[in-house]
């Protein structure tokens, strides 16, 4: 039997399209396969939102084929939509060329390389990724499921709406049978998946994300429900309801700020002011007390002054995330703040992402200490990557738990844990 590897770089929504990768290969009679060295496919599922997103996939290829020369290479993610064919013509390694938009034609381009025919497939077609029945799911505790493909905001740092076209959402029938399906497998969790998942309307009858929390924290086996990741200009208060109004929708949210800055705000194309998102954490937390809120920042943004970055800093100090992800501004190829003249040199960018690294991890710290002597409930993932004593599993708030195994638990249980000490990153317990 043939078999295959895949690599996956980047967000979500690229590992669960690895997931759908990997479920049409299988349905092509392919076998999966975790050693590189003897596989007869490797796929590379790039992603392209920082850095030198190209310069790094050419470089891992010419790894991948020196470890295995045999093998075939697909390119596929973010950097494959990026590079359309320009990369076959330099590189003899690579098969074919599978853009975000194209998982559907993957069986077409692998039997083309059957018959030794290398091919590019990109772009972004209508029709709705479908057939989940086949998808290959990784996580048996936490399923992803797609709403909401592409991205319309075109944020003037962002590549993505670039690699992932034009919002196109599913409809909620198939959504919803995906997500009762999961329940028949067994897994408890759902992670309902988009770029601006709260932007989500179904095509045929016009529900937004508040209506289909609601009917998937209805479905039976469903323990949990989350979603990600959400634009703040699109959270309303029905969407603020539907969450507090289910107890099985996790008391958490993923909502990227990007700045406490007003003005680089206003040249970052996201649409509100740093009043506005303030007034968006109040009305959340009003209505759901217990929440753990987390976020993304860029620094060093062009034009992004002393003043800026202390907003930034003093917002993050007041708001209190679980979690924040932070990056360096890196200038994407055909964006419009790449072309801006005020860039802001990478050493500032170094000293201002360390000194927000030192406030973040001291706040996420004091929320973690918190809950030391408190009891939460955790679902169980697998093992510790530190020990295999011990299990590592997410509160409902998604906050990471390890604590010592206890014969008879399994991959996807429901424990109540009481928590003995915290780090910034993680809580460790004992089962009650
Ligand atoms: N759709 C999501 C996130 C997409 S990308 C949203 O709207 O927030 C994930 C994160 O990468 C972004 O939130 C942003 O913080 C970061 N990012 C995107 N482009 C970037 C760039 N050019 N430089 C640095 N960070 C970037
Ligand atoms: Fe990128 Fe902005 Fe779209 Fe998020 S909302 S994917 S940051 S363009
Ligand atoms: Fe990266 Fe593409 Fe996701 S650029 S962050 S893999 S949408």
């Amino acid at each position: 039997m043939k078999t295959f590897f895949i690599e996956t770089w980047g967000c979500q929504m690229n590992r669960h399209d690895s997931e759908r990768l990997a479920g049409l290969l299988v349905a092509e009679g392919y076998e999966q396969t975790e050693n590189v060295d003897t596989a007869d496919l490797i796929l590379l599922n790039t992603c392209s939102v920082r850095e030198k997103a190209v310069q790094k996939v050419k470089s891992r290829i010419g790894e991948l084929a020196h470890a295995n020369s045999r093998a075939a290479i697909g390119l596929c993610g973010c950097v494959a939509e990026q590079m359309h064919g320009s990369i076959l013509k330099t590189t003899p390694s690579i098969g074919f060329v599978l853009g975000p938009g194209q998982i559907n034609r993957l069986p077409e381009a692998v039997r083309l390389l059957e018959q030794d025919t290398r091919s590019v497939f990109s772009g972004f077609n209508s029709t709705e990724p479908d057939d989940f029945d086949s998808i290959v799911r990784s996580n048996r505790t936490r399923g992803m499921v797609t709403a909401i493909e592409g991205c319309n905001e075109h944020c003037t740092y962002c590549i993505v709406p670039y690699t992932r076209g034009p919002e196109l959402s599913r409809p909620l029938d198939t959504i919803l049978a995906e997500i009762q399906s999961l329940a028949e497998q067994g897994i408890p969790e759902v992670e309902i998946l988009g770029q601006t998942v709260n932007s989500y309307r179904c095509p045929k009858t016009h529900s937004d994300l508040a209506d289909l929390l609601t009917l998937a924290a209805g479905i039976d086996g469903i323990r949990r429900v989350r979603f990600l990741t959400s634009h703040p200009r699109y959270f309303n208060a029905k969407l603020i309801q539907a969450m507090a109004d289910h107890p099985n929708v996790a008391p958490y949210l993923h909502l990227p700020l990007q700045s406490g800055s007003t003005a680089i705000l206003k040249r970052m194309h996201r649409r509100y002011t740093r009043e506005m998102y303030l007034q968006l954490v109040s009305d959340i937390r009003a209505a759901i007390p217990h929440i753990n809120l987390s976020t993304d920042i860029i620094v060093g943004f062009p034009g992004e002054t002393d003043q800026d970055f202390d907003d930034t800093m003093a917002l993050l100090a007041d708001v209190k995330f679980g979690q924040v992800f932070a990056f360096a501004f890196s200038p994407r190829p055909g964006t419009p703040a790449a072309r801006y003249e005020d860039q802001v040199p990478e050493t500032t960018k170094k000293e201002r992402l360390q000194a927000l690294f030192a406030l973040t991890d001291r706040i996420a710290l004091e929320l973690n200490t918190a809950l030391v002597n408190t009891t939460v409930d955790v679902l169980i993932d697998g093992s510790s990557r530190r020990s295999p004593e011990d299990w590592q599993g997410r509160t409902a708030c998604n906050r990471v738990v390890n604590f010592p195994k206890r014969p008879g638990d399994s991959i996807g249980d429901s424990v109540k844990v009481t928590i003995v000490r915290a780090g910034p990153h993680s809580l460790y317990g004992h089962i009650l």
